[in-house]
């Protein structure tokens, strides 16, 4: 999110001023920075950078509970696992800092909150991960900016032991009619990750459970090995909605969109290109569809095919008819779209190279929680699919979410 003109700036500036002095890190470029002037700082360097250590306390542990947890009259708990760049290995002694509004929408500071601080308001505070990665922050969800568009949201600032300089994420919330009409307006960021949080209920409290990919979409990070062959969208990052044609399972002959459709538990998206053995698909779709009936409403799978090679819709859609009545699917959705780059079903969007033999997504609650390619159909891969599908679950898989707006 860059603002393009000068009215824009100054227009968020005023709002920042009125707010207790915090900027929309991503939409402001006038930032005052302990970084300023370098092209090289991993994350672009960030406004306040320097106020994450004001009144940091000596001691921080892997949980936190904030000022906004008492005084707050909606009260969130946000949690989840720091992961490193490769969105499996947990990370250890990862510092974060956190600050937010109010229930008014203000940054408001109390006797606390030191001078240099004040701007950032009294709800805020620190974190550090342990050797398993895990942190969670009690504290209030925050209100809107009053009388502004602004979505909610929550400023972190992430400090690596690794690395020298902290970066920033800013977080917002998916039920809050102000982030679309933003995200629109502005794109998004997705720094560490998804920037949504969809929460679930446990009574009155809002539980966000949000992991967080170090690196991730973070301009100037030091770069992971390059993967053999590449495909697919990244751990940490939203399964986008498309609309792939049904040609065999419960939508038959509809265009139901996976990730909304079925998007609240796991999903398995199982794609497949240019280069794939079909007795391979088929002993990957006979073990998907038994997992996902053994696991009910908690697992649905998609077999996405886009072979782009000699494509017609007709013949195409008879050969999967075919396919799923020789497998006996029952639940599994057997889709195809006319190639991985189609603008019109979408299927562009999770980025799959038609080249790999077959590219599988696992995602939970709209996020992708991870990813194999060219993963062969063999026990020991059945196991550990089930693994990360038992792993990625979290205490609070079964919660209800709150109705949308
Ligand atoms: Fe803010």
């Amino acid at each position: 999110m860059h603002v393009k003109n000068s009215f824009l700036l100054l227009f968020f500036a005023a709002v920042s001023i009125y707010n207790g002095g915090c900027d929309m890190q991503s939409q402001n470029n006038n930032r005052i920075s302990i970084n300023t002037g370098s092209n090289e700082i991993t994350g672009g360097g960030c406004e306040d950078c320097e106020l994450m250590f004001a009144g940091m306390p000596e001691t921080i542990t892997e949980e936190h509970t904030g000022r906004g947890w008492v005084e707050g009259s909606r009260k969130l708990m946000l949690t989840g696992t720091v992961f490193k760049r490769d969105g499996r290995t947990p990370a250890k002694d990862v510092l974060i800092y956190y600050w937010h509004t109010d229930d008014n929408g203000v940054y408001i500071p109390d006797q606390n909150t030191p001078a240099e601080a004040e701007r950032h308001g009294r709800l805020r505070g620190w974190i550090k991960t342990d050797e398993t990665g895990r942190y969670t922050i009690r504290t209030s969800r925050p209100a809107a900016y009053p009388g502004e568009s602004v979505p909610q949201h929550i400023h972190l600032s992430v400090k690596e032991p690794e690395l020298k300089d902290p970066y920033y994420i800013d977080l917002y919330f998916d039920d809050d009619p102000f982030y679309i009409p933003h995200r629109k307006k502005y794109g998004r960021a997705d720094r560490g990750g998804t920037e949504i949080l969809r929460v679930v209920l446990d009574g009155n409290i809002q539980i966000a459970e949000h992991n967080i990919i170090l690196g991730l979409n973070i301009p100037d990070y030091p770069k992971l090995p390059e993967d053999k062959i590449k495909s697919g969208l990244e751990i940490g990052e939203d399964q986008p909605s498309f609309i792939p044609y049904h040609a065999y399972g419960p939508n038959k002959g509809t265009r139901a969109c996976p990730v909304c459709t079925y998007g609240r538990h796991h999903g398995i998206l199982l794609f497949a290109g240019n280069k794939t053995d079909r007795n391979e698909i088929k002993a990957w779709l006979k073990f998907l569809e038994k997992e996902s009936i053994e696991r009910g409403e908690h697992l649905k799978v998609y077999f996405v095919f886009g072979n782009s090679e000699n494509y017609d819709f007709s013949s195409r859609k008879k050969d999967l008819e075919e396919l799923g009545e020789e497998l006996g699917i029952k639940k599994t959705a057997i889709t195809f779209v006319p190639s991985f780059d189609d603008t019109e079903s979408e299927a562009y969007l999770n980025k799959i190279n038609p080249d790999a033999e077959n590219t599988i997504i696992i995602y939970k609650h709209r996020v992708i929680v991870d990813k194999y390619v060219n993963l062969s159909p063999v026990k020991e891969n059945f196991e550990l699919i089930r693994e990360v599908l038992e792993k990625t679950r979290g205490e609070y898989f079964e919660l209800p979410t709150p109705p949308h707006d």
